[in-house]
């Protein structure tokens, strides 16, 4: 039962409950659906009068911390609709808990209703967005993506970090042009590709990711431009150590290559480790892609793009032109308080912090199956296996209730590698985590090592 402590004789007994109710169910430890204290109950065992509480649970209804139901009582909100338990557990898709943003979000809104500058952005922003909002992406990069000099006036505010990638594409490629990327890589490159008709060819990986031989010797057969994941690569969960990094970026100016550095995953890695973008090691050749949708919230269709140079940030310019004029700024401006006031910052360690928790349940079900090394803080795992093994596991998952990502989704080259991802950041709470990893281990065991099947 709820029952947070209170001090008296520091802050109004109204704020401190309002706080502690905020501040618990951002940080899960009310989690979705739990259902609050009657009102009497839990003022009598707080020694407060029940007026207090019964204004508590009002305000955080109106700020929709909490639902109620006439004869059932509170709930924290964000519950999955009743009779979700017999719901799908979907591991298939890269989301992650937005508690923590909604538990901010009705303040977002009454700071936005304050603002002298509201009505400034009913207007058309400029193509690259609002310079405010332009300079609080630089910040956010500073802070979360190691790119501490990122200049705001190359950088573009995009609705997504699949627009951005798209805006980068578009800019660059005509149809019928090669894009290298990893040999197993992000679906939604796989569909910019198909739509855009760019020639995807994907290169081998080790544990680190790319490999600098075969970027080299695709590189020398013609190809002019790359798509690299550098950090938790998805759908391996790789990562670049700063030698292959540099390697990379060395091969590229060697080659002529235009990179585009997608690089949503590197805030999870921050407090792990510090490693350079290629965007910094070639800052003349690299589009660098971030998004806010990860840490923060993928409704806010957020992302930033920082350009290369002068020449490519106006071709970027006259892209977003001829498609939308200019960014939607509402999303963007919600971004921009949180950046600028910390909430963004707080936001992400909440969302780090939530990942790691769930790593160490995968890591604790499903062991020597995820492959290793694995970051503290990785929003998903690899399990290498067979094609065929693959799909039976996806298969028998699915019979159980639990969706993986199809294996071959993310395949651009499937010679020398086969597996299945798991967002471990998706499932809803973590009873839903692990009954879903559960259901994937007993999958697991029961279908045979498919080479041993064909012998
Ligand atoms: C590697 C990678 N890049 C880009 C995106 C797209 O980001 P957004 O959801 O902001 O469009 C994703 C989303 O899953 C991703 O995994």
């Amino acid at each position: 039962m709820w029952q947070p402590s209170l001090r008296e004789g520091t802050k109004p007994l109204h704020d401190q409950l309002m706080e502690a109710l905020t501040r618990d169910v951002a940080s899960g430890a009310l989690s979705p659906g739990t259902q609050l204290p009657p009102q009497r109950d839990l003022a009598y065992r707080l020694k407060i009068g029940v007026g207090t509480v019964t204004k508590v649970y009002a305000e955080a209804r109106r700020r929709g911390l909490l639902t109620a139901t006439v004869g059932r009582g509170s709930f924290v909100a964000g519950a999955a609709a009743d009779g979700a338990a017999d719901a799908l557990i979907d591991f298939s898709r890269n989301l992650m808990t937005t508690r923590a943003a909604a538990a901010r979000f009705p303040d977002a809104l009454l700071a936005l209703r304050r603002r002298p500058d509201l009505a400034e952005h009913l207007t058309y922003a400029p193509p690259a967005g609002m310079p405010a909002h332009r300079k609080a992406g630089a910040k956010w990069l500073a802070a979360q993506a190691g790119l501490p000099n990122a200049d705001w006036q190359r950088l573009v505010v995009c609705e997504g970090g699949q627009h951005a990638m798209a805006l980068a594409f578009f800019s660059l490629c005509k149809p019928g042009d090669t894009v290298l990327t990893e040999h197993a890589t992000f679906f939604g490159m796989k569909a910019l590709a198909e739509q855009l008709r760019l020639r995807l060819v994907g290169l081998a990986m080790d544990k680190q990711g790319l490999l600098p031989d075969a970027l080299d010797k695709a590189a020398a057969a013609g190809a002019k431009f790359l798509y690299t994941i550098p950090t938790l690569q998805n759908p391996t969960g790789r990562v670049m150590g700063a030698r292959r990094r540099l390697d990379i970026a060395t091969i590229a100016r060697k080659r002529d290559l235009t990179v585009v550095e997608d690089d949503v995953y590197a805030p999870f890695l921050r407090d792990e480790a510090d490693l350079a973008p290629i965007a910094t090691l070639a800052p003349e050749r690299t589009f660098y892609v971030s998004t806010l949708s990860k840490m923060i919230a993928p409704g806010l269709r957020c992302a930033y793009l920082l350009t290369p140079g002068d020449a490519l940030f106006e071709r970027v310019v006259a892209t977003i032109r001829a498609f939308s004029y200019a960014p939607a700024a509402l999303g963007a401006l919600i971004a921009t308080q949180w950046i600028e006031d910390g909430t963004a910052d707080d936001i992400a360690s909440a969302a780090r912090k939530d990942v790691a928790e769930r790593a160490v349940v995968a890591v604790r079900i499903l062991g020597k199956h995820i492959e290793g090394p694995y970051a503290k803080a990785a929003p998903h795992v690899w399990l290498p296996m067979s094609e065929l093994k693959a799909e039976r596991v996806a298969g028998a998952a699915l019979r159980g209730g639990v969706a993986v990502t199809p294996p071959g989704a993310p395949i651009v080259d499937g010679k020398d590698i086969a597996g299945l991802r798991l967002c471990i950041g998706a499932p809803a709470d973590m009873p839903t985590l692990e009954r879903g990893l559960k259901t994937i281990a007993a999958a697991l065991a029961e279908t045979p090592n498919a080479m041993r099947a064909v012998v």
